[in-house]
């Protein structure tokens, strides 16, 4: 059992935390958000994310996880601390590194033993350089420190499972002290394991995350070609993906790549490449494609329905992807606020997300479920795959329409049932 300090009561570092106390860690978690400090207390945990809840309330429960706003208590008491506060993105698109100097410099100061400081945000390479140098000008009782750089892998909605299973941990690090402390903490995860130096395992980082998004545009740009030429995406993603070498995951082409990982991370690649003196222009592709899957919906709606003015457009989900209620960079956003543009009327369905969703629109109506959206609708527009638009009754929502139009963001219906069934119907790249 270690000691363990999490800074920052995030996505990353609650699920981070939570897991590390379920492996039988003494985990405390140290936010200066009081209120939010104080909800975490009393079981309230701020976002939605798959099994979280039950897994802090467990934790909390024994003893194992607890919660302070006190950085002192977190330094005094945890050998190993991670970093995870927020790395928001300024306009150039670079990550802002303010809260992660700021706590490097108070836990410095805090320190009055060996601590191992980690480095767990999604920060730019050479960070943990900059923390490094931090912590040796703040550190006021002269003791022993390292760093290191743990990148995460967690997805949205399936983060416990991914911090359980990972395909893989990425330890990066200067001493072999640090090094064994880590892979001793790690160990009960039986993960394949990588050792490296701190800036190749800030870069592993980022280099996964930017060929995620350029294997999304990739099938992207393969479905705007199958458009043309009458083949379909989903057959030819299955048949490249039979091969070992490229795998069937993320190359399920639709509106594009969204959330707060895959946009922010892109972006701040090019800029870290752009300072290390290369010009990332297959990146920049990347981003330009990205934009485009969403215009291209706007045309296939006008092209159903020519005018969209004074139209009724039903949406289908508005989180950036399911099972998560998260609308940061989510592509409902972009489209939503392009049909405003157009003059259409909007109605809005989200299982998850309406919440987050009525701090952003105002001026749209949300409907209880997906037939109440569909009343009087001159289309729908399925934006997320959330299992329960998959299971819909289509010949309910046929009667529901004003005119039978669906367009299919995210490929969730086959185009042949669709046209049986009397709808006018469009997918991408089928
Ligand atoms: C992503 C990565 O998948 C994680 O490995 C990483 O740790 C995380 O970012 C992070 O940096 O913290 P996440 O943002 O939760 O995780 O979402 P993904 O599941 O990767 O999906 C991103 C977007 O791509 C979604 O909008 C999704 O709809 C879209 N997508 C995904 C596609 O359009 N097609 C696909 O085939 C797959």
């Amino acid at each position: 059992m270690k000691n363990i300090g999490i800074i920052g009561s995030g996505h990353v570092g609650l699920v981070t935390g939570a897991c590390l106390a379920e492996l039988d860690n003494k985990v405390i978690i140290m936010d200066d958000d009081v209120k939010k400090i104080g909800s975490l207390r009393m079981g309230v945990i701020p976002f939605y994310e798959l099994g979280l809840a039950e897994m802090v309330h467990r934790n909390t429960d024994s003893g194992k996880l607890s919660f302070t706003t006190s950085i002192k208590e977190v330094v005094k008491q945890a050998e190993i601390i991670f970093i995870c506060v927020g790395t928001p993105q300024k306009p150039n698109g670079e990550a802002d590194l303010t809260a992660v100097e700021a706590v490097s410099q108070r836990v410095a100061k805090a320190m009055n033993n060996y601590r191992v400081i980690v480095e767990k945000s999604t920060v730019p390479v050479k960070t943990g350089n900059w923390i490094k140098r931090t912590v040796e000008l703040n550190n006021t009782n002269n003791v022993d420190f390292d760093v290191v750089s743990n990148p995460e892998f967690l997805r949205e909605g399936k983060a416990i499972h991914d911090f359980m299973h990972p395909d893989r941990i990425v330890i990066g690090v200067e001493s072999e002290r640090a090094a064994n402390i880590m892979l001793r903490l790690y160990n009960p995860l039986k993960a394949p394991t990588i050792v490296t130096n701190i800036e190749t395992a800030e870069l592993i980082k980022h280099a996964s995350n930017a060929f995620l998004a350029l294997k999304i545009s990739y099938i992207n740009a393969i479905a705007n070609i199958c458009e043309n030429v009458g083949a379909d995406v989903t057959k030819v993603a299955e048949g490249m993906g039979c091969d070992k070498r490229i795998g069937r995951e993320f190359l399920d082409a639709g509106i594009g790549y969204g959330g707060y990982c895959l946009p922010k991370d892109a972006a701040a690649f090019i800029r870290i490449a752009e300072e290390a003196g290369y010009d990332f222009e297959l990146l920049k592709i990347v981003q330009k494609i990205n934009e485009n899957q969403r215009q291209q919906i706007i045309g296939k709606v006008k092209n159903a329905l020519w005018n969209l003015n004074n139209k009724t457009i039903g949406i289908l989900g508005l989180s950036f992807k399911p099972d998560t209620d998260d609308m940061r960079e989510a592509p409902s956003i972009d489209i939503i606020k392009k049909l405003q543009e157009e003059g259409a009327r909007i109605k809005a369905y989200d299982p998850k997300a309406m919440e987050n969703a009525k701090a952003i629109f105002e001026d749209i109506e949300y409907g209880k479920d997906a037939y109440e959206v569909a009343v009087e609708s001159d289309a729908l527009i399925i934006v997320t795959e959330w299992d329960e638009f998959t299971n819909l009754d289509l010949a309910k929502i046929k009667k529901l329409l004003r005119q039978s139009v669906i367009i299919d963001g995210r490929n969730i219906f086959d185009p042949a049932e669709m046209s049986r069934l009397g709808f006018i119907y469009e997918g991408v790249g089928r």
